[in-house]
């Protein structure tokens, strides 16, 4: 259900958002290039992942690859690498491909319509929206997390977020009221971010600082904290994995990940633990045929969608079908991901 506040006077709000803006943004990595490669890795990067963590990753990012011919080219092994630990990889994956295609179609040039930008890999209406309007100073609104909160407390707007016209509408209002082509439709963009992220909090917002106070309806009515709304979500899917930390002569092994959650990643071999299988036939699976096994330790791992619990277990065989190598290698060349990085604290910390 869409619930339309036509009646708010949100053409009020870019003036005294702009000067906020100006006075307390914070200095960011990503905000001083400014160019369409540095703009949308840093958004890519941002979504699902906070700036905090996104900033060390940025920058490390931009050394390795410093314009999008370098990412085009780039070798999968290290573009994961690079990624490692900040989670949905296909992130990356789709980082690579649109560059590849700005590459091949473009001639190495963003464009900067959102109309072309959502045709690249990866980039939806938000981020071709950042792209166009903090790169190129189009008058393009870019709705995140942050900005729905702000706009459906502003207007006390008790639309559920996952309505899927709701986004289309707050776009559209904004549109209305977006600064003239330049430098201020970037800051409208930022501006309406930054202060869901700094004053507009998610559960203590500090109205009291807030530029846009004598407009907001839910500060008025005192009821901040009840928007945005959001739909019930469905329960995540279980599943239960078989871990094994297989140690040779040579280390401990790992493989790379073909499909599924994390595909292009490396892992511990796993095996999804169906009913009835015991871990020794799920080795056997996997082409380890003589071992001995000892149980270390149960992990458990929040994805989206599924929920992993993770059976590790310690294997020691003179031989299996995998690339294995010393730890220490494993720690710092392989590209890990957390929920099996965490594995290896029960190795490190065995005597
Ligand atoms: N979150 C996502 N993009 C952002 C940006 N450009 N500034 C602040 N927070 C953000
Ligand atoms: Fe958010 Fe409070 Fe500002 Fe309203 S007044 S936009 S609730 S910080």
């Amino acid at each position: 259900m869409l619930y339309r506040t036509d009646d708010f006077p949100l053409e009020r709000i870019p003036a005294p958002l702009l000067g906020w803006y100006r006075e307390h943004k914070r200095d960011l990595p990503w905000r001083v290039e400014g160019s369409a490669y540095h703009t949308w890795v840093s958004e890519i990067m941002l979504q699902q992942t906070r700036v905090e963590a996104v900033k060390g990753y940025y920058t490390r990012f931009m050394q390795a690859l410093p314009d999008v011919y370098a990412l085009a080219a780039c070798d999968e092994d290290k573009l994961m690498k690079l990624w490692e630990g900040l989670g949905y990889y296909s992130r990356a994956r789709n980082l690579q491909k649109a560059a590849r295609q700005v590459v091949e179609e473009y001639g190495g040039v963003f464009p900067s319509e959102v109309e072309a930008l959502t045709r690249l890999a990866g980039i939806g209406t938000y981020t071709a929206g950042a792209i166009s309007s903090i790169a190129f100073g189009m008058r393009a609104p870019a709705v995140d997390g942050n900005v729905f909160r702000v706009l459906s407390r502003l207007m006390c707007n008790a639309t559920p977020i996952d309505e899927p016209n709701y986004r289309k509408y707050l776009e559209e209002r904004l549109l209305a009221v977006y600064p003239p082509k330049g430098r201020d439709c970037g800051d409208f963009t930022q501006a309406l971010m930054e202060l869901g992220a700094l004053v507009c909090k998610p559960t203590s917002p500090s109205c009291e600082e807030c530029p846009l106070q004598g407009l907001c309806r839910a500060k008025a009515s005192g009821t901040q904290t009840e928007f945005p709304v959001k739909k019930q979500k469905p329960p995540k899917k279980e599943q239960r994995l078989f871990v094994f930390l297989i140690e040779t002569p040579n280390g401990f092994c790992v493989r790379k990940r073909e499909k599924g959650v994390l595909k292009g990643t490396y892992e511990f071999p796993s095996v999804e633990a169906e009913l009835g299988l015991t871990p020794e036939q799920a080795l056997q699976r996997l082409g380890v045929a003589s071992f001995t096994l000892c149980k270390e330790g149960l992990y458990t791992h929040i994805f989206t969608h599924i929920r992993w619990e993770m059976l590790v277990y310690h294997v020691q065989t003179e031989a299996a079908p995998f690339t294995a190598y010393p730890l220490a290698e494993i720690q710092e060349k392989v590209s890990l991901p957390t929920a099996f990085r965490q594995c290896l604290t029960l190795i490190n910390n065995r005597e």
